[in-house]
């Protein structure tokens, strides 16, 4: 298995003490992503932005968490056998999971590529298939996860942080 990792710039403390010491989160949420179902894909995602907005979450951190969340579902549905998005808020950050039943990504630093993209013509036709899915939910995360190889399940995770 491979593993990446990003971290914004003066979040490592931050996010140490998380990994380290999560405790219990305030609000547990999961979605079943389906394969290539663009109906239900997206889904979670705006639940979730729907529950941060009443909870009164600024709104650019409520973007960039819905950007991040809506790409990395996109992707479980386009690219992936189906999966889960299991989504976790805290006090002071959200943490959401996308895992999903594979086929795997075989080269992670090839796929954070803007640009680089494996969509079928299925996908594309819908419109998805840019490549600049996971580019974009590094540039809306204050930290990114993924671990995948070729013929296995991928996670993608990331957290982003309320102020
Ligand atoms: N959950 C996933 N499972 C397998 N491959 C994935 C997954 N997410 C992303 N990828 C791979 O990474 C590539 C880049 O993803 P992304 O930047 O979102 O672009 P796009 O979705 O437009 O192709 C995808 O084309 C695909 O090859
Ligand atoms: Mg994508």
């Amino acid at each position: 298995m491979a593993e990446y990792w990003y971290i914004a710039e003066g979040f490592e403390e931050r996010l140490q003490n998380y990994l380290k010491d999560g405790g219990e989160s305030e609000v547990d949420l999961m979605f079943a992503v389906p394969e290539k179902d663009f109906n239900t894909a997206g889904k979670g995602s705006s639940e979730v932005k729907n529950l941060l907005k009443r909870l009164g979450v600024d709104s650019d951190i409520l973007r960039r968490i819905a950007v991040a969340s809506y790409e990395a579902e996109i992707n479980v549905a386009a690219h992936s056998q189906g999966g889960v998005m299991h989504s976790e808020i805290f006090d002071d950050l959200i943490h959401i999971r996308f895992e999903d039943e594979g086929p795997g990504i075989e080269d992670i630093e090839q796929a954070m590529v803007p640009g680089y993209s494996t969509a079928d013509e299925l996908v594309r036709e819908l419109g998805f298939g840019a490549g600049l899915g996971l580019p974009n939910i590094k540039k809306n995360s204050d930290a990114m996860h993924i671990v995948s190889a070729k013929g296995s399940p991928t996670l993608v995770e990331f957290i982003i942080f309320f102020a």
